[in-house]
């Protein structure tokens, strides 16, 4: 048996070799550079304002940016929705409107992890596509209780120009549609990073 998958493993290996090899490695200078300089490196504090898009039911002829992708049976039965996994590729703005200067997208996953609140396991990316901090990515993991004001999660980490990220977001609904469960969330991000 661990033989059979230690052929797979190496066959899945042989075939991936030339893909995971064709991935330039642009920055690891760069990366070795930041890194020797790191024990004397001040952490630097910034400021981030942004809105997300949570599209649960698009127009037609669009795709939703959130969508469930499992529950459990006794999902149904659960007042809080208790079991059910999202997934979610939104759309990060300036500002509230869907118009305004788009920034980046948060992707990741919403997970209904209580059977006595309504609230998430979220574990999301925030990935930048515009301007200088185009490419760097934050990556958020928390708990947000859905009907509290000011919810505060943890930023974890980073990537780009926010490596070892980390502070604090806070979320705040800015609108929200009860016809289509779309919302926009206002996002405040406080954290160092190095
Ligand atoms: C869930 O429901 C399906 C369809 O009713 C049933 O076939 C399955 O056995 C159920 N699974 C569990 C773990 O109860
Ligand atoms: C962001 O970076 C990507 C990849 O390097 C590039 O293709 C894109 O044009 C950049 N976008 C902006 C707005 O600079």
């Amino acid at each position: 048996m661990a033989m059979r998958f230690l052929v797979i493993f190496l066959a899945i290996s042989m075939i991936m070799a030339p893909l995971i090899h064709a991935i330039p490695d642009q920055t690891d200078e760069a990366a070795d550079k930041w890194f020797k300089n790191l024990p004397n490196a001040k952490p630097k504090s910034k400021k981030l304002h942004f809105f997300i898009h949570d599209v649960a039911k698009a127009p037609t002829g669009q795709y939703p940016s959130i969508v469930p992708v499992a529950q459990a049976n006794m999902t149904a039965h659960s007042p809080t929705q208790f079991g059910v996994v999202n997934v979610v590729d939104d759309l990060l703005t300036s500002g509230p409107s869907t118009s305004s200067k788009q920034v980046g997208y948060v992707e990741g996953v919403y997970v209904s992890s209580s059977q006595k609140t309504v609230s998430l396991l979220v574990a999301l990316n925030f990935v930048f596509t515009e301007g200088k901090h185009n490419g760097s990515t934050l990556s958020v993991l928390g708990r947000i209780a859905e009907f509290s004001a000011n919810r505060e999660f943890p930023i974890l980490g980073g990537s780009g120009d926010f490596k070892m990220a980390q502070g604090i977001a806070v979320a705040n609904v800015h609108s929200a549609d009860p016809k289509t469960g779309n919302r926009i969330v206002e996002c405040k991000f406080r954290f160092l990073h190095y």
